[in-house]
């Protein structure tokens, strides 16, 4: 493993399924030159429901993978694994390690006024208070209402992004934060940012989104930067997506998170 990241390596990106693709789709745009390496654990998900011992061991495998590819930064784009196994990563990463969690609680502070913010996420997201952490770090005057939102992984997984039924779950989901008078919602989940329009309906005008996808890509561009990591290369950048089950399912599905068509998937044998 080399001592200093070069900035010509690709950044590995990780999630336990296709559910990251959002982040990857967030630096696509962010920073159109940089290649990257997508591993997604598409035989293990969900890992939303799993025990921390057994997230933390999936994570560390993947994380050892990327590091294998020579990624230059890794980006754990997974609420969850960021919640239990983010110091496990940069506990064993020589290169520099960023998640989707701080990158979220910064953002939300920086969009709330009334200092009264609102988390939905995954179960084990939600129940590792993860985020409290991360938020009350910064400012402990921080008025935080969390939901579980077991539900809203499967309905997107399904594609039911305006769907009745998911509008209805969403609101049963919502109406204990908004209870709250919140101004701004943290969309703690990698599947959430595909119910942006429908979140922000049910939550209102006054509520701010905060999509932990584009926020994860500012503080990307902003770590290369400080690190003189950004690629001097304009050449068209390399994706390479690896998933451990067969790919048919994170094609058409991770087409949608993408929103552009994927090639160059690779599976792995574990
Ligand atoms: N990627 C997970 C997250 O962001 C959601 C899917 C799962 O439960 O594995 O929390």
């Amino acid at each position: 493993m080399p001592a200093d990241p070069n900035p010509l390596s690709p950044i590995g990106v990780f999630d336990s399924g296709v559910g990251g693709l959002t982040v990857v789709r967030a630096l696509m745009e962010r920073l159109p030159f940089e290649s990257i390496h997508y591993f997604g654990d598409t035989a293990r998900v969900p890992y939303g429901v799993k025990s921390v011992q057994t997230i933390a061991h999936y994570t560390t495998q993947i994380a050892e993978f990327l590091l294998e590819k020579r990624v230059k930064l890794l980006i754990i784009a997974c609420n969850t694994m960021a919640a239990v196994a983010a110091q496990v990563v940069r506990d064993l990463s020589p290169t520099p390690v960023l998640d989707v969690i701080e990158a979220g609680a910064v953002s939300a502070l920086a969009a709330s006024r009334s200092r009264r913010i609102g988390v939905i996420g995954t179960p084990t997201t939600i129940n590792s208070n993860a985020y409290a952490r991360a938020i009350h770090g910064i400012d402990a005057d921080v008025r935080l209402t969390s939901q579980a939102c077991a539900l809203l992984v499967p309905l997107v997984e399904e594609g039911w992004l305006d769907h009745p039924v998911t509008r209805l779950t969403a609101r049963e989901y919502l109406r204990p934060v908004l209870a709250e008078r919140i101004d701004t919602l943290v969309l703690g989940c990698t599947h959430y940012p595909l119910l942006k329009p429908l979140l922000q309906d049910e939550a209102g005008p006054d509520v701010t989104l905060v999509d932990s996808a584009e926020a994860m890509a500012e503080q990307a561009a902003q770590l290369l930067g400080a690190r003189g990591l950004h690629t001097p290369s304009r050449a068209a950048p390399e994706y390479h997506y690896w998933v451990t089950d067969v790919p048919l399912r994170f094609q058409t599905i991770g087409e949608r998170f993408l929103g552009r068509s994927l090639s160059h998937v690779h599976v792995v044998q574990w």
